[in-house]
């Protein structure tokens, strides 16, 4: 979507092609609705009482016009479904759909009257924060490298408001739901990405770009760095590759002083092929979607480069492949981590915890008071939680349910494990080194999370575990099969009310 963004008070002065609007089961319940029929038409109550206009939840229907308004030429009705059931995350996603819709019909122009969604509490400046997020992610376009297509690139040129209220509010509103979604979009694209056209080094290009892009401090260590710092997890992961490491740092400095600081940490493996734990022909593909938790953090990153909240953050990325090689690392190796702690290498297929492990250790020392982790961890997670639930762990109770909050009002759905002391000794029990990377496959989602926490240590942090929701095996209401950019907006809902959550 582009920026020009108008208002009108009535749709006679409507100056697009195509006005979006909402129908529930009871349509006189919006006030305006008098006044709609009286310009469009009564025709249009008895095609919703005749089903011909539908109103169920989710369910489009688009009639062509005839009216004085020679510009406006469809309606886009809505279907809503019953009022007392309609939700923030509802109307997210049927505005997915409407998204879906606006790129088949190559919409370029259109107009929202915003009073037709509404319903109570959720107002119009939050209608037009919520159909930006949900027409934004909706529209969205898998990048592709065919060579036969021809068709041009479609995009909305203006959104124009139906609205009685303050303009300045709803533009605000919804110019915050674009760059939410414009954010997650990028952080679907580069997960979408393919491994050879994403590699450390070009994860690291994007994050110099970004940091160019909102004025960030950005640090870039390179293989040479890397070993001079002794960061023998992500080393030792790199190490069957020809393709060198990357350790990204970005610092948001939103205060004089450098405290208060958040810190996202993000698995950065462009590819995992599972080393010399061989992954299956059959698991091996889509793990260039390894690097899911990276991309999520940059999405956060963009949000707050964009909207400046008034909270330090700073972001650590391990990026590298896992790869095969005469050079690689092998199960029994000892692994010298940047922390000191040594890890006996049970399996090199659990990766993404020793690139975690140094990153933690990173973002500590650059000052991070509060850590969140998130990354393609475990199949574990998938095996317990499915393909629609990010999984959780944490070592502090009270910062967990603040992102948990965050986690409600975005819709996407986090659920908290357990890790107890017994799972901690298990992540211990090594006869050579102080933790062992894998303890076989129960329960291994807590252990995979577990092991990154033993770096954490004492520091207030919740791991996030994506494996299983990063990367869509199917369309879904609010965008295509692939990337999903999950985790983007409840980190950066979460850095934008930490402040309030923590002082209040
Ligand atoms: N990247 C995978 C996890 C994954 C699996 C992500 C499926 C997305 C979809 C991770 O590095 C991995 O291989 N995990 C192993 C851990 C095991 C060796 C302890 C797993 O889950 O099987
Ligand atoms: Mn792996
Ligand atoms: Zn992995």
């Amino acid at each position: 979507m582009k920026n020009i963004i108008k208002d009108t008070k009535t749709f006679e002065n409507a100056t697009s092609e195509l006005l979006i609007v909402g129908v529930r089961k009871n349509s006189n319940q919006v006030k305006g609705w008098e006044q709609f029929i009286s310009y469009f038409g009564t025709a249009i109550d008895e095609w919703i009482k005749s089903g011909d206009i539908e109103t169920n939840s989710k369910k489009l229907t688009k009639i062509p016009l005839n009216t004085q308004n020679a510009n406006l030429k469809r309606i886009l009705f809505v279907g809503l479904g019953d009022q007392k059931t309609l939700t923030r995350q509802n109307l997210r996603e049927t505005f997915g759909l409407v998204g879906k819709e606006l790129k088949k019909l190559k919409a370029t122009n259109v107009s929202i009257w915003l009073e037709s969604f509404t319903a109570a509490p959720i107002d119009e400046k939050e209608i037009a924060f919520l159909s930006a997020q949900g027409i934004g992610m909706g529209y969205y376009t898998v990048p592709h490298y065919k060579t036969t297509s021809n068709e041009p690139d479609t995009y909305i040129e203006t959104v124009e408001f139906v609205t009685e209220s303050d303009i300045n509010d709803v533009v605000s509103n919804f110019n915050t739901g674009k760059v939410y979604a414009d954010s997650v979009n990028e952080a679907r694209s580069l997960v979408n990405r393919p491994p050879n056209l994403l590699t450390a080094p070009d994860l690291a290009d994007y994050a110099v770009q970004l940091a160019n892009d909102y004025g960030f401090e950005v640090e870039i260590l390179n293989k040479a760095e890397l070993e001079e710092l002794g960061m023998g997890a992500i080393l030792a992961v790199n190490q069957g590759s020809s393709i060198e490491p990357r350790l990204i740092t970005l610092k948001y400095k939103a205060t004089k002083n450098w405290e208060e600081v958040i810190g996202l940490v993000g698995k950065g493996v462009t590819y995992d092929t599972g080393g010399y734990s061989i992954k299956p022909k059959t698991g091996m593909v889509g793990m260039k979607g390894d690097m899911g938790g990276a991309a999520a953090v940059l999405g956060a990153m963009r949000i707050v480069g964009e909207l400046k909240p008034n909270q330090n953050v700073v972001a650590v990325i391990g990026a590298t492949d896992n790869m095969i090689s005469s050079d690689a690392m092998k199960p029994d190796d000892i692994i010298t981590t940047y922390s000191g702690k040594t890890v006996e290498n049970l399996n090199s297929d659990a990766e993404g915890r020793l690139v975690l492990a140094d990153a933690v250790t990173y973002a500590k020392q650059q000052g991070a008071n509060y850590l969140i982790d998130v990354a393609t961890l475990t199949g574990g997670v998938i095996t317990a939680l499915g393909y629609d639930k990010t999984g959780a762990l944490s070592n502090n109770e009270a910062f967990f349910d603040a992102f948990m909050e965050a986690s409600i009002e975005t819709g996407e759905f986090v659920w908290g494990m357990p890790l107890t002391e017994n799972d901690k000794k298990r992540i211990r029990k090594s006869d050579v080194a102080d933790l062992i990377n894998s303890p076989g496959s129960d329960g291994h989602m807590i252990f995979g999370g577990g092991f990154v926490g033993e770096f954490v240590e004492n520091t207030p942090w919740i791991h996030l575990d994506i494996a299983g929701t990063s990367d869509a095996k199917s369309a879904h209401d609010l965008g295509p099969k692939g990337g999903t950019g999950v985790m983007v907006r409840t980190m950066a809902t979460f850095i934008e009310r930490f402040k309030d959550i923590h002082q209040g």
